[in-house]
C-alpha cells in the first residue's frame, strides 16, 4: 500500500483551513430567545418517542450564551477556520420575510469575535434547523416553497456578506431528505419515498438558484455545498454484490454528485424503484433548465465523511453468494467503521470524475463511550487515533492531485446528536450538560499540538 513518511502539519499547504464543526440547533439552545421561531427539530424534539431518553435541545450547549467562552477555547486549539451554522428561525419573522433584527445581531457578534481572532468563518446556511412555518407552507416538498429559503439566503448573505466570505448552502442533503422524509427518524418524521426524491430535488434547486445571490451579496466569497458521501465497497466481487454496491451508491452520493456538475440523476437506482413499484409518480417534479440550475458553478465541494458502507446484495441467498471477502474492521460507537483509506479513495475518485475546483473536508470525527466519565483528564485516545489517521488519509490525496484546501473536526464539543439526543459525543471538549461546563479532552490538547506544529502523526 502506498505509504507516506510521518507527517506534520507544516506538510500541507501553509493556506490550508484547520477548523472544526459546529451546528445550530446542536449547541445553542434557548429556543424561544429574543423573538426565535419555532424550528421544525423544536417540534420533533418534543414529540414523545422521536430523541433517545426522551432528551431535548432547549438548553444543548447554551452556546447562545456561552459562546464567548467557547469561542476563547476555539482560539486556544489554534485552529485558523470555524465551521458553524445558522439558525433560520432566528434571524427572521413569522411572515419569513422580514428579518429578526435580534437574530441578526448574535450571528454579527460571532463573526465580529471570530474575525478579531483571526479565525475564518465557514458559515452554513442549512444545517436542517429551519422554520416551522416554512415547514407549514409546504416546507420542501413543495418546489413554491423555495423563494422563503431565497428570502432567507438574501437577508443573511446581505448581513454578514461583507465579513464572511465562505458559504455552505445545505448540509447533508442525503439526511435531510431520506431520514426526514423517508425513514421518518428525523424531523419533520414522514415516510414517503416520492416525498423524500422531491425534497432532494427541491434542495438541489434552492441551492443552485442560491449561488448568484450569495455572490451577489457577499463579494469574492466562495460557495459550496456538504454532502455525506459514503462510498459503497461490495462484500464480495460476486456480481450481485458488485451490482448492489453500483446501486447503492447512486443513491447515496451519485445522486447529488452527478446533477450538481453537470449531469442528471443516476439511471440505474431509477429503473430499479420502479421495477419495485417504488415510484408511481415517477419523477414529475423535475421542469425544463432545473439541471442547468442545479449545476450552477460553486467554488467548492464540502465532504462530510465518517465511514463507508460495505454492500452485500440482499436479493441472492447467502449462501450462494459466497465468500464474503470484506468484514469490516472497529467500529465507533455508532457501529460505524473506522475506515480512512475510504476517505482517501472517495477524495481521489472525486477529483477524478468531477473535477470540483476545491474540496473541504467539512465534517470527520467519532462518538466513543470513553469520554462520558467526567475528570479532568479525558483520555479518549480512540479519538485521536480516528482524527489522525483521516488526516493523513487526507494528506495521501493532497499527494495524489486532490486539491483538498481545509480539513474541520466534528466537532468543537461534545452536542445534542440530534434523534440520538446527548447519548454521543463527538467533541474535542467535553460537556457536562447539567452545570455547562467544559473539559478540553485530550484529543483537543493533541489537535492543537498538531496545529503548532509540534507532533508526528505517524502512519499506522
Ligand atoms: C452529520 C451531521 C452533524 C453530526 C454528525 C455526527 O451527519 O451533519 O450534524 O450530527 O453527523
Amino acid at each position: 500500500m502506498y505509504k507516506i513518511k510521518d507527517m506534520k502539519k507544516r506538510d500541507f499547504n501553509p493556506r490550508f483551513k484547520w477548523g472544526t464543526a459546529t451546528s445550530s440547533f446542536q449547541i445553542e439552545g434557548n429556543i424561544d430567545a429574543d423573538g426565535k421561531l419555532e424550528s421544525i427539530w423544536d417540534r420533533f424534539a418534543k414529540t414523545p418517542g422521536k430523541i433517545k431518553d426522551t432528551e431535548h435541545a432547549e438548553i444543548a450547549c447554551d452556546h447562545y450564551n456561552l459562546w464567548k467562552e467557547d469561542f476563547d477555547l476555539l482560539e486556544k486549539l489554534g485552529v485558523n477556520s470555524y465551521r458553524f451554522s445558522i439558525s433560520w428561525p432566528r434571524v427572521v419573522q413569522s411572515d419569513l420575510k422580514q428579518e429578526n433584527p435580534k437574530g441578526i445581531e448574535y450571528y454579527d457578534r460571532l463573526v465580529d469575535d471570530l474575525l478579531s481572532r483571526n479565525i475564518d468563518p465557514f458559515v452554513t446556511l442549512n444545517h436542517w434547523d429551519i422554520p416551522q412555518e416554512f415547514q407549514e407552507k409546504g416546507g420542501w416538498v413543495d418546489r413554491e416553497s423555495i423563494e422563503y429559503f431565497l428570502d432567507y439566503v438574501d437577508i443573511i448573505t446581505n448581513n454578514l456578506g461583507d465579513r464572511v466570505k465562505n458559504w455552505i448552502t445545505h448540509n447533508e442533503p442525503w439526511i435531510i431528505a431520506y431520514l426526514g422524509y423517508n425513514e421518518g427518524t428525523h424531523a419533520p418524521g414522514h415516510k414517503s419515498l416520492e416525498k423524500t426524491l422531491a425534497v432532494n430535488h427541491h434542495l438541489l434547486l434552492s441551492h443552485g438558484l442560491s449561488v448568484p445571490i450569495i455572490r451577489e451579496n457577499s463579494k469574492d466569497s466562495k460557495v459550496g455545498i456538504a454532502l455525506n458521501l459514503n462510498p459503497a465497497y461490495p462484500a464480495s466481487s460476486s456480481e450481485a454484490d458488485i451490482k448492489a454496491a453500483q446501486l447503492f451508491d447512486e443513491y447515496f452520493n451519485a445522486w447529488y454528485l452527478e446533477p450538481l456538475y453537470g449531469n442528471q440523476y443516476p439511471e440505474n437506482i431509477i429503473k430499479s424503484w420502479k421495477n419495485e413499484g417504488k415510484l408511481t409518480q415517477g419523477l414529475d417534479f423535475i421542469k425544463d433548465d432545473d439541471f442547468k440550475v442545479i449545476s450552477e458553478p460553486t467554488d467548492f465541494l464540502g465532504i462530510n465523511y465518517y465511514s463507508r458502507a460495505i454492500i452485500r446484495c440482499s436479493k441472492t441467498e447467502k449462501h450462494k453468494n459466497l465468500p464474503v471477502e470484506i468484514v469490516p474492521g472497529e467500529k465507533t460507537k455508532f457501529d460505524w467503521e473506522v475506515f480512512p483509506q475510504g476517505l482517501e479513495e472517495l477524495l481521489v475518485r472525486i477529483n477524478k470524475d468531477y473535477s470540483p475546483k476545491s474540496i473541504f473536508i467539512t465534517e470527520n470525527g467519532a462518538s466513543y463511550d470513553s469520554d462520558i466519565q467526567e475528570t479532568e483528564d479525558i483520555n479518549d485516545v480512540k479519538r485521536i487515533e480516528y482524527l489522525e489517521s483521516h488526516i493523513h488519509a487526507c494528506k495521501k490525496a493532497v499527494d495524489q492531485g486532490v486539491p483538498l484546501q481545509g480539513y474541520f473536526c466534528w466537532s468543537l464539543m461534545d452536542n445534542f446528536e440530534w434523534a440520538e439526543g446527548l447519548n454521543h459525543r463527538f467533541g474535542l471538549i467535553h460537556v457536562d450538560f447539567d452545570t455547562q461546563k467544559r473539559i478540553p479532552k485530550r484529543s483537543y490538547k493533541w489537535y492543537q499540538k498538531f496545529l503548532k506544529d509540534e507532533i508526528n502523526i505517524y502512519q499506522k
